[in-house]
């Protein structure tokens, strides 16, 4: 008998090594794996309700931090509920609850944790229980880097061939390192382009070929790296593998810039100081916001640092999360 009703966690992520492109658009199947970890601190909280009875109208309802929600993002997270609504067998509405304690649309993966939670909640109030594999890959469906969001600590998406062997498994678990995500808040304005869209514009740049047949050696560098615990290494890769990312946004056509001035003066400070011994380096997504990786050690004096530069609004420290749970 389906509980009908469930409340599920889950945190966002921060990729080391980007997933930037589809192959497949309607199945969110990458051009190429990724690696992240999970934030602590930072979450989304989804509840998700069945009907009991079938009725025609009305709709799926969703409110996001206690204002309902229509039009695209509505039907989005719909489309996503018709998935599980086929895999359990049922056709009854959902009302959906999501509130999340950090800002959307701004860099700080905010669709990864609202799929992760979704999937999770919306599977268990369904009456199915999904093993991680399997709930991986739904929430794949909903938002690529969601599909990060489910295992904890240190994450890789494999690309797989297709919809059965593309999802995420834990690579070390959140104890295994202690890294800290310092992210420099510039703007929680809604970015101009969402991911979405910049994923199907991915091809069009022609350096996009290039940063994805170099994608295997940068994943191998990236997870070594988190396995020996070595901060250079892993400093050297995400910083790499972000600005192929932003030169591949930047020579798409329409061309993507999600830099504000302020974010570059964030990279170049945080190359200042890890010259200057500090084990830091910075990583981007698609928004302005620059998420700064230390060491758990040193993450207050690197938040201290971010926020003496000027256009830095805000600091939000994170450190590594674990699995998308219910609660
Ligand atoms: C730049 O997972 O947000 O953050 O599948 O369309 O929801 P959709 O895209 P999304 O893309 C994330 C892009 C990125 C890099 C990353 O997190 O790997």
């Amino acid at each position: 008998m389906p509980t009908w009703k469930a409340t599920a966690l889950a945190h966002p992520n921060i990729a080391f090594i980007k997933y930037w492109g589809n192959r497949d658009e309607a199945l969110r199947l990458p051009a190429n794996g990724s690696i992240s970890m999970n934030l602590a601190g930072l979450e989304t909280r989804t509840s998700v309700e069945f009907q009991e009875i079938s009725t025609e109208l009305p709709g799926d309802s969703l409110m996001i931090n206690r204002r309902p929600v229509k039009g695209a993002r509505l039907q989005r997270v719909s489309a996503f509920l018709d998935i599980v609504r086929k895999m359990a067998g049922i056709e009854t509405r959902a009302s959906v609850a999501s509130e999340s304690n950090f800002p959307s649309g701004a860099g700080i993966a905010s669709s990864a944790a609202a799929f992760a939670a979704l999937a999770l909640a919306a599977t268990k109030a369904a009456g199915l229980d999904l093993e991680e594999a399997a709930l991986s890959r739904l929430a794949r469906r909903g938002s690529g880097s969601a599909c990060r969001s489910i295992p904890g600590g240190f994450v890789e998406w494999q690309m797989g061939m297709g919809d059965s062997d593309s999802y995420a498994v834990s690579i070390a678990p959140l104890e295994h390192w202690v890294l800290a995500d310092c992210i420099a808040i510039l703007s929680s304005e809604p970015k101009p382009t969402g991911s979405t869209e910049g994923h199907a514009l991915a091809g069009t740049s022609p350096l996009q070929a290039a940063r994805l047949a170099d994608a295997p050696s940068r994943l191998e560098i990236c997870r070594n790296a988190i396995q020996q615990r070595d901060f250079a290494a892993l400093a050297d890769i995400v910083e790499l593998d972000s600005n192929m990312m932003h030169a591949v946004m930047m020579t798409s056509r329409p061309p993507l810039f999600y830099w504000q001035e302020a974010t570059l003066t964030v990279m170049q400070a945080v190359r200042a100081a890890r010259a200057k011994g500090l084990p830091v380096c910075y990583t981007i997504d698609a928004g302005p916001n620059v998420h700064v990786i230390t060491e758990g050690a040193e993450a207050e004096r690197v938040a201290g640092l971010l926020r003496n530069i000027p256009g830095v609004r805000e600091v939000r420290l994170a450190r590594v999360g674990g699995p998308a749970r219910l609660v």
